[in-house]
C-alpha cells in the first residue's frame, strides 16, 4: 500500500521538490499550499491542496478529507516557512507574531490536527518538521527567523518523546543553504533596518553574501532526498543534517569567538575589516583547535603545518593574521590562562602548576606569569589558600 503524505509550502522549494520527488518514489502526495495552482505538472499521486496555515479548522477539515479517503495518514511533513529580515529595535508587533505564526505555531496546528489520524497504527506514522542551520547558529538581523527555528528543535525534542509511546516518529530535518524562492518572494524585509542611513550599516553588508550563499546552495532535491531516507530508516536520527559545508562551523563553535564564528559562517565577509580567504581561515583554524588540546606539549610547527594540510611559513602567516599573535604567543596565552585557574581553584605547589601546563623551570614559568598577570604565582598561591 503506498503510504499517505501531507506537505506544507509545497509551491516552491524544498516543498515543491520534495512533493515531486515523494510522488515519483511512489507515494500519495497531498501539497498543501496557499496557492496549488502553481503545482502545474500534474503527477497521478500528486494532488495539490489549498492550505491556510493560520486556520486551524481549516487544516482540520484537510486532513479529516485526506483520511476519510484513505483511511490512514503516515507521513506529515511541515515545511511551510519564510525569513523575517529586521533588527529588533525596528521590528514591529506584527512581524514578530507572524514570523512566529508560520515558522512555529503552524507546526502546533498541524500536528494538533493530524496526530489523532496517525497515532497507534501498526507502522509507526512519521512527522518531519523542517528546521534550519539558522536553527543552531544565528545570524545578525535574522533574530527572529533563527528563533523560531530554534524553537522548532524544541518542539521536535518534546514532541518526539512525547509520540514515542504511541507510535509516531519525529524528526527535524535541518537544510543547509539551499537554492530556492526564499530570498526572492518569501524573505519579508524590514525597510527601517534596510535604510542605509541606519545604524544597521554595517551588518546590512553582510547580508548580499547571505543571499548569495543561499542562492548558491545546495539543490534542494538533496533536502527532499534525505527527507525519503528518514521516512524510510526505522532508526533515523532526531535530527537529521543535509550534508551541506555550512556545517562544518560545529564542531568548532567552542572554539571560535563570536567574530571568527561570524567570519567564518560568511567566509571572506569584510567584517571588522578582516579579508581572509576560506581556506586561510580553515588552515588558522584547525591549528588553534589542534593547539587547544596540545598545549602542554604542543607539535612542532613543521609537523602543526602538515596536520594543517600546509606548509611552515604559510601556516605562521595564515595564523598570525587571523588571530593577531604567533603560534608561540598563543600556546604561551593558552599555559598561562590554564595556569591561572589551577592556581586559583587548585592549591598546590608551584612547580606542580607549571608542569602540569608545560614548563619545566618554575623560575620561567613565575616570570612569564608575573608580565602577563602583574602578580607573582606565589602571591596568587597564597591569596586563595
Ligand atoms: N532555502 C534555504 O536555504 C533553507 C535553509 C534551511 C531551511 N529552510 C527552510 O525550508 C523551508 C522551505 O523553504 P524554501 O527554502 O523552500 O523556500 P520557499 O521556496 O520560499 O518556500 C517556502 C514555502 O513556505 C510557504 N510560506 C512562505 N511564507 C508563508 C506564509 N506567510 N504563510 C504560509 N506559507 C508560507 C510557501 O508555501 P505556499 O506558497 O505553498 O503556501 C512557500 O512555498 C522553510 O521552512 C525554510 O525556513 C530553507
Amino acid at each position: 500500500m503506498p503510504k499517505i503524505v501531507l506537505i506544507t509550502g509545497a509551491s516552491s522549494g524544498i516543498g515543491r521538490a520534495c512533493a515531486y520527488f515523494l510522488a515519483h518514489h511512489g507515494f500519495i502526495v497531498y501539497a498543501g499550499s496557499r496557492t496549488p495552482s502553481k503545482l502545474e505538472e500534474s503527477h497521478p499521486n500528486l494532488y495539490p491542496v489549498a492550505l491556510d496555515l493560520t486556520n486551524f479548522e481549516k487544516i482540520k477539515q484537510t486532513i479529516e478529507r485526506i483520511h476519510a479517503k484513505h483511511n490512514t495518514l503516515d507521513v506529515v511533513i511541515n515545511n511551510a516557512g519564510y525569513g523575517l529580515i529586521s533588527s529588533v529595535e525596528h521590528a514591529s508587533e506584527e512581524d514578530m507574531q507572524k514570523q512566529f505564526d508560520i515558522n512555529v505555531f503552524s507546526i502546533f496546528r498541524v500536528c494538533k490536527a493530524a496526530i489523532p489520524y496517525m497515532k497507534n497504527k501498526k507502522e509507526k506514522a512519521v512527522i518531519i518538521n523542517i528546521s534550519s542551520y539558522f536553527g543552531k547558529v544565528s545570524f545578525p538581523l535574522f533574530a527572529f527567523y533563527s528563533a523560531s527555528k530554534f524553537a522548532v528543535e524544541g518542539l521536535t525534542d518534546a514532541l518526539a518523546f512525547e509520540l514515542k509511546g504511541i507510535g509516531i516518529r519525529v524528526h527535524s530535518v535541518l537544510p543547509g543553504f539551499t537554492k530556492s524562492n526564499f530570498t526572492d518572494a518569501n524573505l519579508v524585509e524590514n525597510l527601517s533596518t534596510k535604510d542605509m542611513q541606519s545604524s544597521y550599516k554595517k551588518v546590512l553588508s553582510t547580508l548580499p553574501k547571505l543571499m548569495t550563499n543561499i542562492q548558491n546552495g545546495s539543490e534542494p532535491t538533496a533536502v527532499a532526498q534525505t527527507i525519503l531516507d528518514t521516512i524510510q530508516n526505522k532508526d533515523a536520527d532526531k535530527r537529521v543534517y543535509v550534508e551541506n559545508d555550512s556545517y562544518k562551523i560545529f564542531p568548532l563553535k567552542d572554539a571560535l569567538t563570536d567574530d571568527e564564528q561570524m567570519i567564518y559562517r560568511f567566509y571572506k565577509l569584510e567584517l571588522e575589516g578582516m579579508q581572509i580567504d576560506k581556506m586561510d581561515l580553515k588552515i588558522a583554524m584547525d591549528a588553534k583547535e589542534i593547539l587547544l588540546k596540545e598545549y602542554v606539549s604542543p607539535p612542532t610547527i613543521s609537523y602543526l603545518a602538515s596536520l594543517c594540510a600546509t606548509n611552515k611559513t604559510k601556516l605562521q602567516h595564515t595564523f598570525k593574521e587571523v588571530y593577531k599573535m604567533t603560534i608561540p604567543e598563543y600556546v604561551k596565552k593558552l599555559r598561562l590562562e590554564k595556569a591561572n585557574i589551577l592556581l586559583k581553584e587548585y592549591p598546590t605547589t608551584i612547580g606542580e602548576v607549571a608542569k602540569a601546563v608545560g614548563y619545566q623551570h618554575q623560575g620561567n614559568f613565575s616570570k612569564l606569569f608575573f608580565e602577563v598577570y602583574g602578580i607573582h604565582p606565589k602571591e596568587l598561591l597564597k591569596q586563595n589558600c
